[in-house]
């Protein structure tokens, strides 16, 4: 556990991201014993409710199996150090209130030190007045003060300028902690091990070995009762302008001069300022539609009528540097697709023409979900008395290979870097403003801001997306593994 004193204050405590994520993140910590010794956590919203109401709900949310009575043991002491304070978020005797009870808590701390954590579990429309009024009225004069802030945002350039630069008039570079929470999953950190830590692999990455890199996500379900959010924003803004644009960043980087956050952020900084904007002519956009029994995007009553919102797109981006002149690197990302998966594909060239003819190519794939993985496909003589190859696998499966490991939700990662100051997994404000410089051409003709929007073409509900994926992919040299 972390010696310091530390408040976690989750604002937006009712929510849905506080319910799904944020709760049990912080439980799963301090069931691993990674919670700040004396932590208490305190839940802020504008549902009144006591403490006991607020107990109920948050043990609604933290799931431990029906003979762990352990677990109930766990759920039972982090109870015991969460309240609940309800307020507004825009008006300061609120924040106030909120502060006379962080001190009374802290009075009872044998150290001087008073930390505090706030987790902005809260929609984009109250983030700046929040986080304005923490910074007045909640701030922690003896200690150290963070803030976690997550997606949206901004939805372009500019609105994203705009909500930076407001965020920076009351929170440091150092105080804030802007999650993307691909970063926390555990084979997206591996990335950089795979990469730096193995000879054998840094030798071949580049364009002289590697045809193409598809960044693939994969969700078995629609938007079901997100269409509202969801459709203001798209899946690029959803997914690939964050989610997929960070791996892409990690796998394209140079090698960091170490592995502090800001060596390791200026590297991303740099590969991606060597993006030009998306063109046009390398986006497939998609919308689906029923089918299976299932119900297509413009069913769902919170999406509006003919929307052209694409819940389905593949982008290429190119890379400007003598390491990947000339490699596609094609982003995709769809709801309501046959599977859930989210990969890394990396396609390495042919081999030279002459003693081998339809031979495989070689692939690296690192599988972040789910059950995290990495293997290479390799041509391996077929056994027996004969010369032929065929394309076979070397696989770093990680259930087989490490049985007992225990794998972080991703959550449960970023969180207890923020605890440590440790802004490694973290966007920074650059990041941010290079990812969007990329993607907003795109967005606005996409939002129909230049002229009409394009219409996403239709795949039905479960399937492998577009028909026009195929041809897509082809028209950048992928080739599918020659079957056995
Ligand atoms: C979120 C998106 O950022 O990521 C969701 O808003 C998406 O639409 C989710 O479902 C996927 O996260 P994960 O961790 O389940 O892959």
């Amino acid at each position: 556990a972390l010696k310091d004193n530390t408040v976690i204050v989750v604002l937006g405590a009712s929510g849905d991201l506080a319910k799904k994520k944020t709760y049990p993140a912080l439980f799963g910590l301090y069931r691993m014993g990674f919670l700040p010794r004396d932590v208490k956590i305190v839940g802020y919203a504008r549902t009144k409710m006591d403490d006991a109401e607020y107990h109920k709900r948050i043990t609604s949310y933290l799931k431990v199996a029906d003979d762990d009575a352990e677990g109930k043991a766990n759920i039972e002491q982090f109870k015991a150090f969460s309240s609940y304070v309800s307020g507004g978020y825009e008006d300061a005797p609120s924040f106030e209130n909120l502060n006379k009870v962080l001190e009374d808590i802290e009075s009872k701390y044998q150290s001087k030190e008073r930390n505090r954590l706030f987790y902005l579990a809260l929609p984009p429309s109250v983030f700046i007045p929040v986080a304005q009024h923490l910074r007045q009225q909640v701030y922690s004069k003896d200690g150290k003060n963070r803030i976690i802030v997550e997606k949206p945002f901004g939805k372009d350039l500019e609105s994203c300028r705009v909500l930076l630069g407001s965020l920076k008039q009351h929170w440091t570079e150092d105080e804030t902690f802007r999650i993307d929470h691909y970063l926390g999953k555990e084979m997206v950190k591996n990335i950089l091990v795979l990469r730096f830590a193995n000879i054998a692999m840094g030798a071949a990455w580049d364009k002289n070995s590697i045809s193409n890199v598809q960044v693939t996500f994969k969700e078995p379900f629609g938007t079901e009762g997100r269409g509202g959010y969801f459709d203001e924003f798209g899946i690029i803004r959803d997914i690939l302008q964050n989610h997929l644009l960070q791996v892409l960043s990690i796998i394209a980087m140079e090698r960091p001069v170490s592995f502090s956050a800001e060596d390791i952020r200026d590297e991303k900084v740099k590969v991606l300022r060597a993006i030009p904007p998306i063109e046009r002519s390398d986006t497939l956009l998609g919308q689906y539609v029923a089918a299976n029994g299932k119900p297509g995007y413009l069913d769902d009553d919170t999406v509006p009528p003919n929307s052209v919102c694409p819940t389905y797109a593949a982008t290429t981006l190119w890379i400007h540097n003598p390491r990947w002149e000339g490699v596609p690197f094609i982003l995709k990302a769809g709801k309501a697709l046959n599977e859930a998966k989210v990969e890394v594909r990396i396609q390495f060239k042919d081999v030279t023409q002459g003693i081998f003819k339809d031979i495989s190519r070689n692939e690296l794939v690192i599988r972040i979900q789910p059950s995290e993985a990495v293997y290479l496909k390799l041509n391996t003589k077929t056994p027996g008395l004969n010369t032929r190859a065929i394309p076979t696998e070397m696989d770093l499966t990680y259930k087989r290979r490490f049985t007992d490991a225990k794998i972080p939700e991703a959550y449960e990662a970023l969180i207890l870097d923020a605890l440590r100051g440790d802004h490694s997994n973290f966007v920074r404000d650059d990041e941010l403003d290079v990812a969007w410089k990329i993607f907003t051409p795109i967005l606005h003709w996409i939002d129909g801001k230049n002229g009409p929007a394009p219409r996403p073409v239709p795949y039905p509900y479960g399937s492998r997306g577009p028909k026009e994926l195929e041809s897509f992919i082809g028209k950048y040299g992928y080739k599918r593994t020659v079957p056995d």
